[in-house]
């Protein structure tokens, strides 16, 4: 069993880059054939989604754009349930059609969020994709997740742009931490 060390904590191998490189390709399947036509705007929410985001975006074959936009909720293993943005938006949301591209909804609060500040900003339509989502984290009750590549259980990861304390997010396959 492929394992790495992280800090003080060890991480055992989870989903494979294969086999996330299916499951995004599925999500872009979908999104070229439901959002053709709509010249969405993609909106990275970095850090941890810069991975997922560069790789879905080079899967997307519709004419689209893509920015990027900080927020920060997670310390240590924990969300700490206050969401912050670090960095906002250049661009004008004003009658788009938006794709918030996040790594993982844990709790909830980062998307609902997002959601309710591109509204303000004058978004058309919002649709959330997310590389991983922890269904039984969610303290959101109605959060609406359009295309989640991967569901997994409640346990922390690491890989493939999510970090432990600002670390792992090079790594190319997914982990969770051994218990
Ligand atoms: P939420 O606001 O609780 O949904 O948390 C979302 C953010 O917390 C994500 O964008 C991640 O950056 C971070 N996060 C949630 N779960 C994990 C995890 O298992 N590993 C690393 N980061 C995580
Ligand atoms: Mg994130």
């Amino acid at each position: 069993m492929k394992t790495v060390q992280i800090k003080d904590k060890e991480f055992r191998i989870y989903l494979t880059a294969d086999q996330i490189d299916v499951a995004v390709g599925k999500v872009a399947a979908r999104i070229n054939a439901d959002l053709a036509g709509k010249n969405p705007i993609f909106v990275c929410v970095l850090n941890g989604a810069f991975v997922y985001a560069a790789d879905l975006y080079r899967k997307i074959t519709i004419p689209s754009q893509i920015t990027f936009m900080r927020m920060k909720s997670y310390s240590g293993m924990q969300s700490s349930g206050t969401v912050k943005t670090i960095a906002s938006l250049h661009e004008s949301m004003v009658d788009r059609t938006v794709v918030v591209v996040e790594d993982i909804v844990d709790t909830g609060y980062t998307m609902q969020r997002m959601i309710a500040q591109l509204r303000d900003l004058g978004a058309k339509e919002v649709y959330v994709t997310t590389l991983l989502r922890k269904p039984d984290a969610c303290k959101v009750p109605d959060l609406k997740i359009d295309y989640a590549a991967l569901e997994i259980p409640n346990d922390f990861i690491v890989g493939y742009g999510l970090d432990y304390d600002e670390e792992g997010r090079n790594l190319p396959d997914i982990y969770v931490v051994n218990d």
